[in-house]
């Protein structure tokens, strides 16, 4: 700092206080007032800042013992084949759980059922079951049911998810794809859900992971659709959460900003974009009941974006989605070329 900004900073603080003491000697009501008032504010900011602190860093999650690990219970994980949902199946099977997988790839479900018969020998058992979320009719619905009837379902991760193939404005958007969305995002879940939350509640036992997005938890121009039905499953779960509480069930939404998958379409990790699996054992390690954003640096950019105002917030994401549609755009139109 050059000599000169010394002085004149100097000059500012010696200003400052020289006003301070004459508010005080004039007005000693306003100057306890104003006193009170900032160190008020202060001291809310350090407490507001220790508990994010202590819920990303400290808090311990609930331990999966509680949902059946090691106990013959099941873990049901729909969209089970790849990302952040083949994770899930992965990991909850080394915690201790038989794990059903759907999606609707029946080779890529089996390829993740072998992996898993090959990492835990015989300790965990595995079932698939292919279905498309997206066109499923009652009948392929009924016969998902049949097949969890007659299992004890410890945790049940609605996983599955679709997104728009890339940002763009509602009026744009083809009927088919947002139809899919709902029926991928919305009513598989709701039905899914419906299937298995009688029986947790009878066992007095489980957990209901709904996997949220930011999306959903701030208005996404540009995903409406998407952004929409990831914000019904926030008002869902925690809806839920109070209604199973008192039955023995965990509901949790696990609040997702990007994941390296092949839905976000990003291939490498970052501190802001983690791997599936870093992910996933942040999920693990912080199950808790309501909304959670278990992932540390989504945790902290969750914190900033409650703080901002909403409008600077939509305008940064809308301009993020401007910017991400032009580059699928000319990604579309290279591959075009290439072909
Ligand atoms: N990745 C991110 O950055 C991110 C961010 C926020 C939230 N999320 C949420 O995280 C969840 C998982 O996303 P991801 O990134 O892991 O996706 P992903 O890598 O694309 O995997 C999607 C999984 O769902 C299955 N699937 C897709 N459409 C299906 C359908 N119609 N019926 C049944 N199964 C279907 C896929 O297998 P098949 O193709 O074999 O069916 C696959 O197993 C989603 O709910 C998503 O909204 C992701």
């Amino acid at each position: 700092m050059s000599s000169q900004a010394t002085t004149s900073i100097a000059a500012m603080a010696s200003s400052f206080l020289a006003s301070v003491k004459i508010l005080t000697n004039t007005q000693p009501c306003a100057a306890a007032g104003l006193l009170a008032l900032g160190s008020f504010t202060v001291a809310s900011t350090l407490v507001a800042w220790t508990s994010v602190f202590l819920r990303i860093f400290v808090r311990p999650g609930i331990n999966l013992k509680k949902f059946g690990a090691k106990k013959g219970a099941w873990a049901v994980v729909t969209g089970a084949s790849d990302g952040i949902g083949r994770e899930f199946s992965l990991q909850l099977a080394k915690a201790g759980f038989n794990v059903l997988l759907a999606a609707r790839n029946g080779e890529k479900l089996a390829a993740v059922a072998q992996e898993i018969d090959g990492k835990s020998g015989s300790a965990v058992q595995t079932k698939t079951f292919a279905i498309d979320f997206a066109h499923a009719d009652d009948a392929t619905y009924e016969q998902f049911q049949s097949t969890l009837k007659d299992l004890d379902i410890g945790i049940l991760v609605n996983n599955v998810g679709k997104s728009h193939e890339m940002p763009t404005d509602f009026i744009d958007t083809p009927a088919e794809e947002m139809n899919d969305i709902l029926a991928i995002n919305v009513n598989a879940t709701l039905r899914v859900t419906s299937f298995v939350a009688p029986g947790m509640a009878s066992r007095h036992r489980g957990l209901i992971l709904n996997i949220g997005s930011f999306a959903g938890s701030a208005p996404s121009p540009m995903l409406a659709t998407y952004s929409a039905s990831k914000a019904f499953l926030v008002t869902f779960s925690e809806a839920l959460a109070a209604e199973l509480k008192p039955k023995g069930v965990v509901v949790e939404l696990a609040n997702t900003y990007f994941v390296v998958s092949s839905m976000s379409k990003i291939r490498r990790a970052s501190a802001m974009v983690p791997t599936p699996a870093a992910y996933v054992r942040s999920v693990l390690r912080k199950i808790a009941p309501g909304t959670q954003t278990p992932f540390w640096s989504h945790a902290l950019l969750d914190y900033v974006m409650q703080i901002a105002p909403a409008s600077i917030v939509q305008a940064y994401t809308h301009a993020l989605h401007v910017d991400i549609r032009k580059r699928a755009l000319r990604k579309k139109e290279r591959e075009a070329k290439k072909n």
